[in-house]
């Protein structure tokens, strides 16, 4: 048994500062010459315990919070489409998330997106106050806690983020959340902590990681109880192809330990692929990195928590969103039936009348899946992974005939085919077309309205 490091997704809108955060946690850390004590990777960087220490500047021995975690994978995440796939069955991929907002552009759409996903997983969460030290009339005290750092501010100015974060706690309220800012938190499982911060001059930081430690050890320790040495279970992020290497996995490992050599199962458009790891990689030290050319290292095993990039013959049909399971001879078929089973139950093909959905990953399918029927009660004839083809319009326009409002594609992150194209127009099927999931059911659910009055 061993407690292994919480998930940590950052989201929010765009530029509102998500991977700033990181770097300046990332940068602290090689200031403090913590070399190889951090490991870095597209999307996923580990934080050891020790250099969060040196961040919080005596504020976990201040609060009396224990170390027992290891320390923090944080997952950056590009806009929210990386966040739905990082799901597993049964709930999110994330243990923990920090929802980052500008404190003065407040709730955006992507921040609505991000909120949405967090309550649909149930996953608990920090609200990140962003980019405090652009409030007019700050002085910025680098590296400083937020409350060392708020003293220091003019009464005008303190007032002025004092509004800022009662606008944010409004938003929150409409949301369905009972917010305070993080001082003034009486119960922290059933109220959000909003924490002031400035990712470029670091003030806050040292209370958001304190906050973070203290929530995953307090409220998550069962979820993070993992058997070391048991086959590694994880979640692909991304498929890409690497030059010199071919087409690559970057997977994060929640459960387990994954070795090279290592049979694994993971899911294609298809059906189920089983591949035999080649090489493990793991990005180089910061510090590493600039000095060398090659960017990986290759190393023997990972063990959970941790991201890595998996080079392995056959896996370029893998969808984004796959689970990754290792298999022994004696039990390759058991679970070659479980994964296949995950795909089975996001997917739907029926010859009921109904609408199409297509997306581009099994975690954004099943998000407009599961949106989809908290909003409607639409049926649903086709669900499936990939761009919209001649098939899709074809089976919408069949279930038109039933009814009108379910003569309708919704598309996700995905392309609309040439050849579905030339016969959209004349089948009279409508595509709501949009990257952001709530505004996709949004529209679809207005356009139904019209259609009804
Ligand atoms: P996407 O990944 O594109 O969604 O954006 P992001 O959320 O990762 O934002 P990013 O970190 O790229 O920051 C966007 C811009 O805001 C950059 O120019 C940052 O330098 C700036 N920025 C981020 N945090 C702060 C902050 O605390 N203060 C100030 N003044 N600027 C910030
Ligand atoms: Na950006
Ligand atoms: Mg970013």
């Amino acid at each position: 048994m061993k407690i292994r490091s919480p998930i940590v997704s950052v989201l929010g809108h765009v530029d509102h500062g998500k991977t700033t955060l990181l770097d300046n946690i990332r940068g602290t850390a090689i200031a403090h010459k913590e070399a190889g004590g951090i490991t870095q990777h597209i999307g996923a960087t580990e934080i050891p315990i020790k250099v969060i220490e040196e961040i919080c500047k005596g504020l976990l021995e201040k609060y009396s919070i224990q170390r027992i975690i290891p320390g923090l994978l944080f997952i950056d995440t590009p806009g929210h489409e990386a966040f739905t796939t990082l799901r597993k069955r049964g709930g999110s991929l994330a243990d923990l998330a920090i929802l980052i907002v500008d404190i003065n552009e407040g709730f955006k759409p992507q921040t609505y997106e991000a909120l949405n996903i967090l309550k649909m997983y149930k996953t608990p969460f920090v609200v990140a106050a962003n980019k405090i030290d652009k409030i007019r009339g700050w002085k910025a005290h680098k590296n400083s806690s937020f409350l060392e750092t708020f003293e220091k501010q003019v009464p005008k100015v303190q007032q002025s983020l004092e509004t800022k974060i009662y606008e944010l706690v409004g938003s929150l309220h409409e949301e369905g959340f009972n917010a305070e800012r993080f001082d003034r938190v009486t119960d922290f499982t059933s109220q959000v902590s909003i924490v002031p911060i400035s990712a470029l001059t670091g003030e806050g930081i040292p209370e958001l990681l304190t906050l973070l430690i203290g929530l995953a050890q307090q409220y998550l320790k069962d979820q993070l109880t993992i058997e070391s040495d048991s086959p590694a279970k994880g979640t692909i992020l991304e498929v890409k192809e690497e030059k010199g290497l071919g087409t690559t996995l970057d997977a994060i490992i929640y459960d387990g330990v994954l070795k090279q050599n290592d049979k694994i199962v993971l899911l294609t458009l298809e059906d189920v692929v089983v591949t035999r790891i080649r090489s493990l990689l793991k990005p180089k030290p910061l510090e590493e990195i600039r000095e060398s050319k090659t960017e990986f290292k290759r190393v023997k095993e990972v063990v959970a928590a941790s991201g890595v990039k998996i080079v392995a013959p056959g896996v370029k049909d893998v969808i984004p969103g796959s689970p990754l399971r290792v298999a022994k001879d004696e039990n390759l078929e058991d679970i070659r039936n479980e994964i296949r089973k995950e795909l089975e139950e996001v997917k739907i093909e029926t010859d009921k009348a109904g609408i199409v959905i297509k997306a581009d990953t099994l975690g954004s399918l099943e998000a407009v899946i599961k949106l989809l029927k908290e909003e409607t009660d639409v049926p649903i004839r086709v669900a499936d992974i990939g761009d919209v083809s001649q098939r899709d319009v074809i089976e919408a326009e069949v279930s038109k005939n039933t009814d009108e409002i379910y003569g309708v594609i919704l598309a996700f992150n995905v392309k609309i085919l040439p050849s579905a194209k030339t016969i959209l127009e004349e089948s009279g099927v409508k595509v709501f077309s949009n990257n952001v999931i709530y505004k996709l059911i949004e529209d679809y659910v207005d356009w139904m309205k019209e259609i009804k009055e």
